[in-house]
């Protein structure tokens, strides 16, 4: 019998363990089970994390969008698919239903074709939280364009690296976005981006806040007028399993950000099996997850979990805080959201407010709530089960990555107990392990160690774009034939698992994932500093704030440091996006350096943790002397 919704902690066991018996067999049938296919399979699986090269389901054909729309018009074809809730709590919302779904991509997609777009090409996708955005990521699916979401908040620096390193022809946008009262030029970001853009060809444009902007003849065409001309019908291109389906970068600890290729099926197959079961998603649910598209969260359970499974999913284009911060309990109680998502530090951010705006709003439609992106802390897992599940919800506290597509550890709602700051068990199919740093296996309950994965899954990230070099050195080379994820992780004397955060030079700022390196280089462009280094320190809403230590060319004294903080973390802002601004610069006369060179993050790290007194043995340093001014001045 199918396997396809898991109901008791019992059963969990028994299909985990099937899953790890018998890989294959387990995930053919879930496949065969629950998806459309033009082809099946001629293999399920091959695998080799030497190299690495994982296929999942090869020689079989299918289109995601045929998936997500075509196969539920007969049964579902007047439910609401996408719930638009819009920045203006005054607006109305857009219920928009699967047939009118299907007739939107379908139209969007001809759109694309009409302006050169082919399978296999890359389009950027640079919108905010609007049903266009869904809409666009479906309609480059279903004619087999590979989609670059790049979040609405990065800069135009960042969009141009992103857009040059995939080569996209086109760029999707809209005149402007709103959030909360503000209004941001979006179009204007994408014509300062496109100055360093020769390969893109075209940019279509989204009409959402009527501001007057310029388009530049032959490159801009307006959306709805492409539209307007365009058939609303549009037949799949049929896709091998391996296909590319999509790119989306994440920071690296150095250099250019790393463009995860996700590929159709096996992304397919684990996003939908995970949304079924994290979410104990039922028909007539209405699951809201709070994440932006332009991450991983959106793609695999905003839009493609969710619409595989033919749910109905909640998109909201604006902000926690307006109007006010209850905004987020007033949208649960007007759509009856029985499944919640978001991340920590939404949640404390909004237990600062206390408990008036949530008791104002009737939250008894909620069955499951999730939490992401980042480790949460004790204090905000309770508030989170007290006042807004009223100790009833199961909390899953999912953890995850870009690179992994889907869910890998998390509790089973109404199966697994929780336990607070715990991500518990893995999910079906995923064989972690902790490490030790000789790269033995730690096999026994109670130890921490670096979390890596055993064997492959359906959604893992096949490749960076254009370097499988850097993929393998990233991921696969730190540990003999395993996936290594970046993260520390403990083992409790039952077997749960508790992500304790990244052991390389990634920090998680308000659940993003921020390398230091790119940082550090924006900083290092200010024509006054010599040398910075970043580190994270604990912050009570961010989880971790980003803390500098900068060197000026000469003593920085006879300068203004105030204005010189704010004109560094403009530039980062320019390079990177506000997301990446620091909380607090120190100036120092010196970075303390290994006898080869190196930053010893180390001690600047127990520096801005206000823990100097356990630096240990520094005398190793090349330039000892520097740490005590250091400590002297810290902020
Ligand atoms: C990193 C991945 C996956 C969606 C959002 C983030 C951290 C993620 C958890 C969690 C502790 C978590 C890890 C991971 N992280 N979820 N539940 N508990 N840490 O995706 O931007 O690729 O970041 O986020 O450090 O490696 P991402």
């Amino acid at each position: 019998m199918s396997n396809y919704h898991i109901k008791s902690f019992e059963e969990y066991f028994q299909v985990y363990r099937k899953s790890i018996e018998n890989p294959e067999g387990f995930w053919e049938e879930i496949a065969e089970e629950h998806f459309t296919w033009r082809k099946k399979w001629n293999n399920v699986l091959s695998w080799d994390f030497t190299k690495p090269e994982v296929k999942w389901f090869e020689g079989a054909q299918l289109n995601i969008t045929e998936n997500c729309l075509d196969r539920h018009l007969s049964t579902r074809g007047d439910k609401t698919a996408i719930l638009f809730e819009p920045n203006d709590p005054n607006a109305p919302a857009e219920h928009i239903t699967y047939k009118q779904l299907h007739e939107r991509v379908c139209k969007f997609a001809n759109a694309l074709k009409s302006k050169g777009i082919q399978k296999g090409d890359r389009v950027c996708i640079y919108l905010p939280m609007i049903p266009e955005l869904a809409v666009s990521v479906l309609a480059c699916a279903r004619i087999g364009a590979v989609h670059s979401v790049v979040f609405a908040g990065f800069s135009a620096t960042a969009l141009s690296t992103r857009i040059n390193d995939c080569d996209a022809k086109m760029v999707i946008t809209s005149d402007g976005s709103y959030r909360g009262t503000k209004t941001i030029d979006l179009k204007g970001i994408v014509d300062e981006a496109l100055e360093d853009c020769p390969g893109v060809d075209s940019v279509l444009v989204a009409k959402r806040i009527n501001s007057g902007i310029q388009m530049k003849e032959g490159r801009d065409y307006w959306l709805q007028s492409l539209l307007d001309d365009a058939y609303g019908d549009c037949t799949i291109e049929i896709m091998n399993a391996e296909d590319p389906l999509f790119i989306l970068y994440t920071s690296g600890s150095t250099g250019m950000p790393k463009g995860m290729l996700h590929t159709t099926a096996g992304y397919m197959v684990y996003s939908a099996y995970t949304f079924k079961n994290v979410f104990d998603y039922r028909e007539n649910d209405v699951y809201w997850c709070t994440a932006d598209i332009g991450w991983i969260t959106g793609h695999s359970y905003i839009v493609y979990g969710p619409l595989v499974n033919g749910a109905t999913t909640v998109m909201f284009e604006g902000v926690p805080s307006y109007p006010d911060f209850g905004r987020f309990w007033k949208i649960v109680e007007k759509h009856k959201i029985t499944q919640f998502y978001t991340a920590p530090t939404a949640i404390r951010a909004l237990a600062k407010h206390g408990t008036k705006l949530v008791e104002k709003h009737d939250l008894s439609s909620l069955k499951v709530l999730g939490t992401v992106g980042e480790p949460i802390n004790e204090e905000a897992w309770h508030w989170y089960n007290e006042n807004i599940g009223k100790k009833k919800s199961p909390i899953v506290d999912t953890w995850w990555q870009t690179e992994t597509g889907g869910i890998m550890i998390t509790p089973i709602p109404f199966s697994t107990p929780t336990k607070p700051t715990y991500a518990t068990l893995p999910f079906i199919g995923i064989q972690p392990a902790l490490m030790d740093e000789n790269g033995n296996e730690l096999n026994d309950n109670q130890v921490d160690g670096r979390l890596c994965i055993k064997y492959p899954w359906p959604s893992m990230a096949r490749t960076i774009w254009g370097n499988h070099q850097r993929y393998k050195d990233t991921y696969f080379s730190a540990f003999e034939n395993m996936y290594f994820t970046g993260d520390g992780a403990l083992r409790d004397e039952v077997g749960y698992y508790r992500i304790t955060g990244r052991v390389d030079d990634v920090i998680i700022v308000s659940g993003h994932n921020l390398g230091t390196a790119p940082i550090e280089d924006a900083i290092n462009e200010h024509q006054a500093v010599a040398e910075s280094a970043i580190v994270g320190f604990p912050h009570d809403v961010k989880g971790n704030a980003l803390y500098g230590y900068v060197t000026l060319k000469d003593s920085g004294e006879s300068r203004d440091q105030d204005n010189l903080r704010k004109e560094i973390n403009q530039l980062i802002t320019d390079r990177i996006g506000p997301i990446a601004k620091l909380d607090k610069i120190q100036f120092t006369n010196g970075l303390p350096k290994t006898r080869s060179g190196k930053i010893m993050r180390r001690i600047l790290r127990k520096i801005a943790f206000n823990e100097a007194d356990q630096l240990g043995d520094i005398s190793t340093l090349l330039n000892p002397e520097v740490v005590d001014e250091i400590i002297t001045n810290v902020i």
